[in-house]
């Protein structure tokens, strides 16, 4: 779920406003018929504030205030386009919407806090949806797997005034689309994913949590791919059960796009430090997320390093590490090789530790036919790494760590493990 037009930045307690989002899927493609012509996914939405000046996360509960939403009501002559369903949500279009309002739990004395507050928009209720999905499984079609899934949405900031309610905002009329506020209105634009340590796919944001900005404009790197996903259930689970993968190692989220899995360490585990890397032109992202979540650079040590496959100068930067998570990168079949000799590069060998490295990737089969995935793992093989696929080895003592999501979401979990 992405946000389809801007919401008001600073709105006044007691009225209603008009939040509008749609439906894309992992590529950012509008999704249209997975909903059509009769799929409903009713949404819920929460405030939350930060919990200290310095960081946008932790994110947590707004205590003061209560926001309430309802299916959009208000119709205007001109923006006959406007779904106003009777659902807040999405009804039979991929393009959905609600009104929320935002009322201080202890009304006459103001006491509410101060400071910005942030919307978050998560999916409640689904009935017929993904119809595609259905037809899918219907014709016995492999559907996609996190189709079903919308990932939560975090907004803001927006500010709450003290004046009197709704005198002077866009003449009162508060919940109406957003081409009808005067073209000086401050608006929000900005969005965000939040994860927690819970259970990432629920969206508990309750304990240390993890927001992320996606730059979908940045092209690949720039959002959360689903082995992405994948790959932090896996995380919790080694958090859970083999803690000592981590704790005390030096944890390397390799080719990280949006950062997520990186932080995500440095918020569950206590790694003795963690080593983010990207293509030089796209670490800004990652450097930006970092600060969002700056509470996390005082757990540990977070470096952000440019770092080209094949680059031994850019990778001795980086140092040996013990844990190396791949997300996503096996999909440009001419940079194998240099991929191949950054795992040389990066990960603790026989020799150079006594506890050599692992290296986990998450691989979701898209154009690769199995001869040139066969390629790949020849030369990882050749250059003396064993392998396994642990999706498919239920008596390996890492099959815990594959959560189901990646048996319904086709990511494939390999690990490699130097042989020498
Ligand atoms: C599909 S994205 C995965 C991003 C992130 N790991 C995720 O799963 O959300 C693949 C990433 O590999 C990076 N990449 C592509 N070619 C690369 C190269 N030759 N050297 C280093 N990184 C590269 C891209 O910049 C991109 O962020």
């Amino acid at each position: 779920m992405n946000l389809r037009s801007p919401l008001v930045q600073r709105v006044s307690i007691d009225q209603w406003y008009r939040a509008e989002v749609f439906l894309v899927n992992e590529i950012g493609l509008f999704k249209r018929a997975d909903i059509e012509p009769d799929g409903r996914v009713d949404l819920g939405c929460e405030l939350l504030v930060p919990a200290s000046a310095d960081s946008l996360t932790p994110l947590k509960q707004d205590t003061t205030c209560d926001l309430t939403i309802r299916p959009s009501t208000w119709a205007g002559a001109v923006e006959t386009s406007l779904p106003n369903t009777g659902v807040a949500g999405f009804l039979a279009s991929g393009k959905g919407s609600f009104e929320y309002t935002i009322t201080p739990k202890h009304h006459c004395q103001q006491t509410y806090q101060r400071g910005p507050r942030y919307l978050r928009i998560y999916c409640q209720h689904v009935e017929k949806f993904p119809q595609q999905q259905q037809q899918q499984q219907q014709q016995h079609v492999h559907a996609s797997p996190l189709d079903d899934w919308i990932l939560p949405l975090v907004i803001g900031p927006i500010e709450l005034l003290d004046d009197a309610p709704g005198t002077y905002l866009n003449g009162g009329v508060t919940n109406a689309s957003i081409e009808r506020w005067p073209p000086t209105t401050a608006m929000v634009h900005s969005s965000y994913r939040l994860f927690s340590s819970a259970d990432n796919l629920a969206g508990n944001h309750t304990n240390n949590n993890v927001a992320i900005h996606e730059s979908w404009e940045s092209g690949i790197p720039g959002k959360i791919w689903d082995s992405a996903l994948v790959m932090l259930q896996m995380l919790e689970r080694m958090v859970q059960y083999k803690p000592d993968y981590i704790t005390g190692k030096h944890v390397l989220d390799l080719s990280a796009g949006t950062g997520l899995i990186g932080l995500s360490v440095a918020k569950d585990a206590q790694p003795s430090r963690v080593t983010i890397t990207e293509l030089g032109e796209a670490t800004d992202l990652i450097k930006s997320n970092v600060s969002l979540n700056s509470y996390l650079t005082s757990k540990c040590p977070l470096v952000v390093q440019d770092l080209l496959w094949g680059d031994e100068k850019q990778a001795s930067v980086c140092g040996k590490a013990d844990l190396i998570l791949a997300s996503d990168v096996l999909y440009e079949s001419e940079f194998f090789e240099d991929l191949v000799k950054s795992f040389l590069h990066l990960c603790n060998n026989k020799n150079s530790s006594s506890v050599p490295g692992k290296i986990y990737i998450g691989y979701k089969r898209r154009g690769f036919d199995v001869e040139e995935e066969t390629r790949f793992w020849t030369l990882c093989r050749q250059h003396h790494f064993d392998i396994t696929l642990l999706n498919d080895h239920p008596s390996d003592e890492d099959a815990c760590l594959v959560p189901p999501l990646a048996t319904k979401s086709g990511v494939q979990l390999y690990r490699l493990t130097p042989s020498i």
